[in-house]
């Protein structure tokens, strides 16, 4: 089977700029913009009100000034937290973006995006369903779309019903063929695999099963050098800093 059309880049800034800028923030994809990255991994999930904005945790106290489950909160609660201040004193006062205001600045910018849908427990279906609801609307006059991921069978299938056109990868933590099988079965065009997870065998039948092989997290140049050499589409790194992009 040959593999699917493909529009990304080798390498994809996690986060926006991993951790050299707080996370899931605008001035974490202008940062890895600065770094000439031109793709992105975000972090997506629903408001109580179901505004779709970035955050990587269920939770607000780690990344922001707010306390509890962000799920539950409003955005207009939400849109008046700050998410920087945690990083660095430099960051105080960057806010959680909407969607909509990351996905201007891409298409202003040129920058492509792979939106990690991340359901709160018990909103999978839904946070699949208005994300790509969402990411259609925002890229509906776009040269490339986004790539829809998720670790939740049930969002990407949610996902792929209310948005069929856009891609989707299913990401995984440990390789099966049941992993592969679902995959296949949601109409996925890559497998997102964590980077250990990688072997020749598992990127030839991935391949084989016309899907492209990606990994996160990738850090380390060696294993940057080790997954290059299997052939591997797409690293997800959150050094910008030290692997120059394509
Ligand atoms: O999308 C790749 C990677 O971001 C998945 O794990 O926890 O960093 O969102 P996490
Ligand atoms: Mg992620």
């Amino acid at each position: 089977m040959s593999l699917r059309l493909w529009h990304y880049p080798f390498w994809i800034a996690h986060r926006g700029a991993g951790t050299l800028a707080p996370e899931n923030t605008l001035a974490a994809f202008r940062l890895g913009a600065a770094h000439r990255y031109r793709m992105f991994e975000c972090d997506a999930r629903l408001s109580a009100d179901d505004t779709v904005f970035l955050l990587h945790d269920n939770t607000l106290e780690r990344t922001t000034d707010g306390q509890g489950i962000a799920g539950q909160r409003p955005w207009a609660e939400l849109a008046a937290l700050d998410a920087g201040a945690w990083h660095s004193a430099a960051y105080q006062g960057e806010g959680l973006p909407l969607l909509s205001t990351l996905a201007s600045w891409c298409l202003t910018h040129g920058g492509m995006l792979n939106i990690e849908i991340k359901p709160t427990p018990g909103t999978e279906q839904r946070t699949g369903q208005r994300v790509a609801q969402e990411a259609a609307r925002l890229w509906a006059h776009a040269a490339v779309p986004p790539l829809l991921s998720s670790f939740s069978h049930a969002a990407l299938q949610a996902a792929r019903a209310a948005a069929p056109q856009l891609p989707r990868g299913l990401l995984l933590e440990r390789f099966s063929d049941e992993g592969l099988d679902m995959a296949r079965s949601l109409g996925c065009v890559a497998l997102i695999g964590h980077h250990p997870l990688w072997q020749a065998e598992r990127v030839g039948r991935v391949h084989a099963a016309g899907l492209h092989c990606l990994a996160y997290t990738v850090n380390d140049p060696a294993e940057a050098q080790r997954l290059q050499a299997l052939a591997i589409d797409g690293l997800i790194t959150d050094r910008v800093d030290l692997f120059p992009p394509d």
